[in-house]
């Protein structure tokens, strides 16, 4: 029984990542093969070819169909198979599944589960990623741990004092209390810590410009199973947004992950960094994206090390949770009703 909640909207690459070629990528234990037709439309099919199990991947994608590398069965876009080599029938059941992607916000999605419960009402979406007012920069990085852990540690913002002091975490962040709300419905969990006077990390510091200290606001909204958006307001200390008008005193930073499973034990871990200012600085741009990725990393490292630790426990080991972890448990407790109700109508994948 798989950890992560079937029927549901994953990001599987970046837009760009999708280009002339094929791209394997492992999404929640399906190893699925991607790539973008003539036309512009991204495909997603298992990556297992049907004669012999070759990746598919690892083929040749030729006017708009993959040849299989290995005998050179030929796939179109649904997945069925149009050539075999050495006949001229083709038997009916040669098809590989196809995954419903959708395109959206710079992100690929695929559906994970019974493609003809694809829902896109269920997509998050994450506006700013392509909008021309924002500036963004982003990454991917491997993490081999599960995608629970990395949950855990982006609901809760206090670990940015001690994991990544000196990058984005200042003593106010552990400091000043959070609240917490969850949507029930709509299923989205929100984690609120707003610090009206408080120093100002060198992430920001050396992006805005800004000396001296600041208010600082982190919004966090989590869209279980897959976007987690932070949004982040930075001004100088004394600058609330206006009652009407624009906020155009404070900076604005849109923190997004996509947490996308690939195994029980590891995980995509997407990165995006989007701005509302300095839009065309490239030195922002660089300065932004490498500190983010460190930051990214500092997480990678203890997350791989508890992943470890996590393995290797006893059955049964109680945690010990405190007002921190408010959000963190709500996010756990949507992500498991949302796994019991994907797993309720369980059917294998189906073909498109
Ligand atoms: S394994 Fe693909 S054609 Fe034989
Ligand atoms: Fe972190």
């Amino acid at each position: 029984m798989p950890s992560w909640p079937l029927n549901q909207w994953y990001v599987a690459a970046y837009s760009r990542e999708i280009t002339d070629g094929l791209l394997g990528r492992t999404i929640c234990g399906e190893p699925l093969v991607f790539y973008r037709t003539s036309d512009g439309e991204v495909v997603a099919l298992a990556d297992r070819c049907v004669h012999r199990r070759y990746p598919l991947s690892l083929s040749h994608l030729k006017d708009d169909q993959i040849i299989c590398g290995y005998h050179g069965f030929t796939y179109d876009r649904t997945g069925g198979c149009v050539a075999a080599p050495g006949q001229k029938r083709i038997p009916r059941t040669a098809r590989v599944p196809a995954f419903e992607v959708r395109e959206v916000d710079s992100l690929v999605w695929v559906w994970i589960g019974e493609q003809d419960r694809v829902d896109d009402a269920l997509l998050p979406r994450a506006p700013w990623l392509d909008s021309p007012d924002y500036t963004t920069v982003r990454g991917m990085e491997p993490l081999q741990a599960r995608y629970g852990l990395l949950v855990d540690n982006l609901m809760d913002l206090s670990h940015e004092t001690y994991l990544h002091g000196g990058y984005i975490g200042t003593p106010e962040v552990a400091e000043t209390p959070i609240t917490t709300e969850v949507d029930e419905d709509a299923r989205v969990v929100y984690v609120s810590r707003h610090m009206a006077d408080a120093a100002c990390p060198p992430f920001y510091a050396r992006s805005t410009g800004i000396e001296g200290r600041i208010t600082r606001w982190q919004d966090i909204e989590y869209h279980p199973p897959c976007l987690y958006l932070l949004h982040s307001r930075i001004a100088p200390v004394g600058v609330e947004p206006p009652a009407d008008g624009p906020d155009d005193r404070a900076f604005h930073v849109e923190v997004v992950y996509a947490i996308t499973p690939e195994t029980e034990h590891s995980t995509h871990d997407f990165w995006m960094v989007a701005r509302d200012f300095a839009l065309e600085d490239q030195e922002v741009s660089d300065f932004l994206a490498e500190n983010n990725r460190t930051v990214v990393l500092q997480d990678v490292v203890a997350l791989d090390v508890l992943e470890q630790v996590v393995e290797g426990e006893k059955e049964n080991y109680q945690e010990l949770s405190i007002n921190i972890d408010t959000g963190g448990l709500a996010a756990r407790r949507l992500l498991a009703a949302m796994v019991k109700d994907g797993e309720e109508q369980p059917a294998p994948v189906t073909a498109r």
